[in-house]
């Protein structure tokens, strides 16, 4: 396993050294990254094309050691952690790294051409992983020397709080570069779920109705933003309204990741984005950050119109979301672009959704939810509400995803 380097591996594990990390991209989420793995006890090589974003960074990874320290979140001081993340000028000071991310911004010409040049950098010494969201693996690394060493490590933001972490081999992939990366993340504390090379992987693809849907039911007149809020929190147990959420997650970015996901899936009306959110995106009522989304924000705060309080409403809602969250769900257990448990444990902890979709399922009852699809297929006339082939084959022969 990829945690340790030794000359000898006779030596006890505390006498070996930890491999060295290297991170490129100091944002959001290379920062969060670096203070992961260095927490873990690994030396870090953090870069970026900025050296101002890398002293930014250095000084937030401080701030968040400190807090972590004062809570008695950690095992060394804040600078003892902090002294093992060294910033770099050039690629070359990734030259003696074993594992590599990168989390640079979301351009596939600019990551293809930063990790070829790390790649020819490390040679074959290195496992090369991407943070990539929506790009795939296959087009990342097809200018890599060597494809087989190079894979998608997903993490979520804040890195260092969420415990997720998506493992995407690529075609090329070689196993024993899946394995290694995964027992190596695993030892930082973090949980980790594969997914199939395809577009939003698990819980970019999974969640996609929790904002179309809730927005479709917005424009049809059917029900107000903060309804379908209250709706999700109050019966199903969400922590956060589809609305409150996209504001928050900023209307700009929640609108990108539906649109390339649509666009990658061929243009599946499933994924279709809505006018109603690029508009908001085009005006720049990007949500939280700007003041002004769905909702107005006064002090940071949300303005919430009364929501009705109507129940026949609010359970139609909740189950017209539900059942479409649960088609996806189906589908990617369906396609294998995960098992069934691994898409239980990323919708729960990497969008903390109140249970999983397919224990969900079980729950509602297979044929009532296939009930309701076909309903709403037949009414709209639109392939977005087919039901998975999945679902209908386990209607038919009465089965659940769990016993
Ligand atoms: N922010 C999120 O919520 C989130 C969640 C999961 C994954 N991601 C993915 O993580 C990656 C980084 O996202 P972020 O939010 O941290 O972005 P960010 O904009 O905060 O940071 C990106 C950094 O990359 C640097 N950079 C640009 N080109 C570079 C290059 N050639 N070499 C080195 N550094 C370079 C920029 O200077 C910047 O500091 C993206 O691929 C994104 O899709 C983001």
């Amino acid at each position: 396993m990829l945690l340790w380097k030794s000359e000898s591996l006779s030596l006890p594990e505390n006498k070996m050294t930890k491999i060295t990390i290297g991170v490129a991209g100091a944002g959001a989420m290379g920062s969060g990254i670096a203070q992961v793995a260095a927490s873990a006890g690994h030396q870090v090589i953090l870069y970026d094309t900025q050296q101002q974003t890398i002293g930014n960074a250095l000084s937030m990874i401080k701030t968040s050691l400190q807090k972590l320290a004062a809570k008695g979140r950690l095992k060394e001081s804040a600078d003892e952690v902090l002294e093992r993340i060294k910033p770099a000028q050039k690629l070359n000071e990734f030259a003696g790294t074993a594992f590599f991310i990168e989390a640079v911004i979301e351009n596939l010409a600019i990551k293809k051409s930063l990790l070829s040049e790390v790649q020819r950098v490390t040679g074959t010494n290195c496992i090369l992983a991407s943070n990539t969201s929506s790009l795939s693996i296959a087009a990342l690394s097809s200018g890599c020397p060597h494809p087989s060493r190079v894979l998608g490590t997903h993490f979520f933001n804040p890195p260092v709080l969420m415990k997720l972490v998506e493992i995407i081999p690529g075609i090329r992939t070689e196993e024993s570069v899946l394995h290694e990366s995964t027992g190596l993340i695993r030892s930082w504390n973090k949980l980790t779920v594969q997914a199939k090379d395809t577009p939003g992987f698990i819980v970019n693809r999974i969640a996609r109705p929790f904002y179309g849907e809730a927005i479709r039911i917005l424009e049809e007149g059917i029900a107000s933003a903060s309804t379908i809020d209250h709706a999700m929190k109050s019966l199903a147990g969400f922590k956060m309204g589809p609305f409150e959420l996209m504001d928050f997650i900023g209307n700009d970015v929640n609108y990108t990741v539906t649109e390339t996901v649509w666009k990658q899936l061929f243009y599946d009306p499933r994924y279709k984005p809505s006018q109603t959110q690029r508009r908001l995106a085009e005006a720049g009522m990007l949500g939280y950050k700007t003041g002004e989304g769905f909702y107005k924000y006064v002090d940071q705060t949300a303005v919430v119109p009364p929501p009705s309080d109507n129940i026949q409403l609010l359970r139609k809602i909740v189950l017209r979301i539900l059942v479409m969250l649960i088609n996806e769900a189906a589908d990617a257990l369906y396609l294998r672009i995960a098992s069934k448990d691994d898409i239980e444990i990323a919708m729960t902890s990497g969008v903390n959704y109140p249970k999983g979709l397919l224990k969900w399922a079980d729950e509602i009852g297979i044929d009532k939810v296939v009930d309701e699809l076909l309903k709403l297929k037949e009414w709209y006339n639109e392939e977005r509400y087919r039901p998975s082939v999945l679902l209908r084959k386990m209607a038919e022969s009465n089965k659940t995803f769990f016993n």
